[in-house]
């Protein structure tokens, strides 16, 4: 199973911690970059990377950061297939994936540790989607502002 990482300058120190820490759990990364934090750079590229690679279904699941989360998670969710969920604890890493069946983990950079970021990103990766009617329900009334 693979997963798709990316990061602008402000998220390439978490990047770089998480890519680590998500090869430790067994699956295999893809870095979109960006590959060098002194040098800044427009994080609607890197988000676009990601999202295209996890819509097509090459990647599984992607994991973006930015310095808040949410740059990368509202230029993320203009790709089609995208649902891109800024995370900031626990609960919500776990509820992202039951509730929402998001499939990009955005987080901020300079808002949380490193432990904070693996340990949400675990909760990400392991955590299924509930599969319930209500939210599948939801989930294609998404799908359909698609269209
Ligand atoms: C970069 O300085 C910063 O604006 C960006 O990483 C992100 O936080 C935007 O949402």
């Amino acid at each position: 199973m693979k997963i798709v990482i990316g990061s602008d300058h402000a998220g390439y120190e978490l990047k770089e911690h998480l890519k680590k820490a998500v090869k430790e759990l067994g699956y295999d990364i893809e870095d979109k970059g960006t590959d060098n934090p002194d040098v800044s750079v427009d994080y609607p590229k890197f988000a676009e990377s990601v999202a295209k690679e996890v819509a097509n279904g090459k990647g599984k699941l992607g994991v973006l950061v930015c310095g808040t989360g949410m740059g990368v998670s509202i230029a993320a969710n203009k790709v089609k297939g995208a649902r891109a969920a800024v995370v900031y604890n626990e609960a919500t890493a776990k509820l992202a994936r039951e509730h929402n069946n998001a499939n990009i983990i955005c987080l901020g950079g300079r808002e949380l540790s490193k432990e904070q970021g693996k340990k949400f990103v675990k909760l990400f990766i392991e955590t299924p989607f509930s599969e319930d009617e209500r939210h599948k329900r939801r989930i294609k009334e998404i799908s359909d502002l698609e269209k």
